[in-house]
């Protein structure tokens, strides 16, 4: 077994009405109760809509509550947003920071990244941090420099194993069907665990997990390479059966 725990997220997106999330969650917490010594930590994330309710039906549970994405500030004017102590206050130990679906919809950059996964220290949450590249930056052999870059401008100072996770997420992997090789998620591991030694003092502890079209008939795979501490899963986090066959593959 690997010394690090993993640790498989559920990242719902903008998906689930109040009927169909709170059935799943219902799912989840019955598969939870068949199986409450499964090698990894789970965490879902369902979308804002959804916390409390979800929350409310993990609560004792061994399934976490996390966000999916959090403000800077603690508290303010500014229409829309969640703060990071908001989701704290709902419950919620994770938050998601920096998906490629908010840096390409909302245009965040690195430093807002790592001002948001700052904000989620300061509330006490862990932030799950996402990086990867696009498929034009992997096609002209920039995937390596540009998912280190990304690592060094979204990892706030005094970020330890313990405040933050990081998820690779090659961007056209996501909702495509189209995994990336195990060699590839490998070199690409290894490369975040050696660009973190120089940015955390405990970076052999660090969880990083893979993320995109991660499924039941693959996650044995991904999940048995050396660096890979867990998976940041989308589509197949909506099917109770297909994430816990997913968290099922840790043991
Ligand atoms: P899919 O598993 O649907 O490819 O989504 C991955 C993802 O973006 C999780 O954050």
């Amino acid at each position: 077994m690997k010394a690090r725990r993993p640790l498989i997220a559920g990242n719902w997106k903008m998906n689930g009405f109040a009927v169909a999330g709170t059935h799943l969650a219902g799912a989840l917490v019955g598969r939870a109760a068949e199986d409450p010594d499964i090698a990894a930590d789970i965490v879902v994330c369902p979308p804002a809509t959804l916390l409390a309710p979800v929350g409310e039906m993990l609560r004792g549970t061994i399934i976490a509550l996390g966000g999916q994405d959090c403000h800077p500030e603690p508290s303010g004017a500014h229409t829309g947003d969640i703060a990071a102590e908001m989701l704290a206050d709902l419950a919620c130990d994770f938050v998601i920071v920096g998906h490629s679906e908010r840096r390409a919809d909302h245009g965040e950059t690195d430093a807002v990244v790592r001002s948001k996964a700052e904000a989620a220290a300061r509330a006490g949450l862990i932030a799950i941090i996402c990086v990867g590249e696009t498929e034009a930056q992997r096609d002209s052999g920039e995937a390596l420099e540009v998912v280190r870059a990304q690592v060094r401008g979204s990892v706030p100072d005094g970020a330890t194993a313990e405040s933050v996770v990081l998820a690779y997420e090659p961007v056209w992997a996501i909702g495509t069907g189209k995994v990336a090789q195990p060699s590839d998620v490998a070199e690409m591991h290894a490369a975040i665990r050696q660009e973190i030694r120089g940015l955390i003092p405990d970076a052999d502890a660090l969880r990083i997990l893979y993320g995109g079209s991660v499924k039941p008939d693959n996650a044995a795979q991904l999940l048995a390479l050396e660096d890979v501490d867990g998976a940041l899963v989308g589509g197949a986090s909506l099917k109770a059966d297909d994430f816990w066959a997913i968290a099922k593959t840790c043991g």
